[in-house]
């Protein structure tokens, strides 16, 4: 039995996160494992309920579970509170920092039905892709110091720090070599060795690390090239390992690729391989409560969970396997049709990967 602490949080979040459980319990079902829900708040209504954006018992909760199923925090409502007390800063990033999630993964697939809406010409896009991001996030060029400004007019400068230990750059290489294991087995590090010698021992330490893993290609690309050839042939990448701020913008060019941000699901995890699965999008006030937006990137970062965190990856390959059928019966909510008659409901849509699911 594996615990789950499943944070809906606000606006579409509550939604979103029903049909991602409904998911995750036919799957259960299925494949015979168990998975215990306790439900916490997190977020705005986290700060209307007990006056702060992640409570003591939420973040306890986290800590005695396997993985956490985020939703999406904040919206109009909370927007006046000072900074520091917003409610994707004041949960997120807290979570983050003390779970120390330095792992950062963010799928872009295109499905098959889907790739009109892939802003790639059609015989660019053909019949899709499906790439993985694996981005180092606490640490590189974001947090080295020394940092700062100094001296005055003309001559004033500024600078940053991009800093590597050997140690950050094999455990999220690790990570990706793992990730790549249950996936196509190839991995590309994108990297400025060329240049940086910060990269220079990143490209160093991911060859050591590739010798444990000789069942999974590696590749290497400078990271100038690695944004043209994400336009130019997309199928060529598996995963994708990179740097926090070469990963910052590689992965919003392929989530971009998708072209749909209801599909996109993520996941942030640490070394012992506990995570915290959201979808990258936030909790979209601007259709909460009309119960029309799309449960995908929620179902599929459930899907990731079961993957990444609780080694059910059959489970977790016919759901995604599940979303697929749905979609390419044309079964899709308004965000991914402009034919808004034809859409279902984020319920129906929820159901109908459900059934999908079961007739697997
Ligand atoms: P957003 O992602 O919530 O919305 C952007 C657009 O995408 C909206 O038109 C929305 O309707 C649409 N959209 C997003 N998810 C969708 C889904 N599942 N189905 C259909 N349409 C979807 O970003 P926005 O508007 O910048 O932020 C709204 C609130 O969410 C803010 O308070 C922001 O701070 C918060 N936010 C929270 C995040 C998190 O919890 N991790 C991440 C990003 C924003
Ligand atoms: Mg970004």
């Amino acid at each position: 039995m594996k615990k789950i602490a499943v944070l809906p949080g606000d606006g579409i979040g509550p939604e979103v996160m029903k049909e991602a459980i409904k998911v995750l319990d036919a799957a259960q079902e299925k494949y015979s494992f168990e998975l215990e829900y306790e439900y916490a708040d997190v977020g705005g209504i986290a700060i209307d309920n007990h006056k702060t954006a992640l409570p003591q018992a939420t973040l306890e909760l986290c800590e005695n579970s396997d993985a956490v199923l985020f939703g999406s925090v904040g919206g109009p409502k909370w927007e006046s509170l000072p900074p520091d007390q917003q409610p994707e800063r004041a949960a997120l990033l807290p979570l983050r920092k003390h779970f120390d999630l330095f792992c950062n993964l963010r799928p872009a697939k295109v499905f098959p039905s889907l790739t009109k809406s892939c802003p790639l010409r059609p015989d660019i896009v053909g019949d899709g892709f499906d790439i993985l991001c694996v981005r180092e996030l606490t640490s590189g060029i974001y947090f080295g110091t020394p940092k700062g400004r100094e001296g005055q007019g003309p001559d004033e400068f500024a600078f940053d720090t991009m800093r590597y230990k050997r140690s950050e750059i094999e455990r999220i290489a690790r990570m990706a070599f793992d990730a790549a294991r249950l996936r196509n087995k190839k991995v590309t590090s994108v990297d400025k060795a060329n240049v940086l010698t910060t990269m220079v021992l990143w490209r160093e330490v991911v060859m050591e690390v590739a010798r444990d893993y000789p069942d999974v290609e590696l590749n290497h690309i400078y990271v100038d090239n690695a944004t043209m050839q994400l336009v130019r042939y997309p199928q060529q990448f598996d995963v994708m390992l990179c740097g926090n701020m070469f990963g910052d913008i590689v992965s919003d060019e392929a989530a971009m690729l998708t072209g749909s941000m209801g599909l996109l699901a993520s996941a942030s995890l640490n070394a012992d391989k506990f995570g915290l699965y959201e979808p990258a999008g936030g909790s979209a006030p601007d259709i909460a409560g009309k119960g029309i937006a799309n449960p995908i990137a929620q179902i599929l970062s459930g899907a990731m969970m079961l993957r990444y965190s609780l080694g059910q990856d059959d489970a977790a390959d016919a759901i995604d396997g599940a979303v697929g059928a749905t979609l390419a019966k044309g079964i899709v909510t308004a965000d991914l049709t402009s034919d808004r008659e034809s859409a279902v409901t984020t319920v129906e849509m929820g159901d109908a990967i459900v059934a999908e699911l079961l007739a697997r």
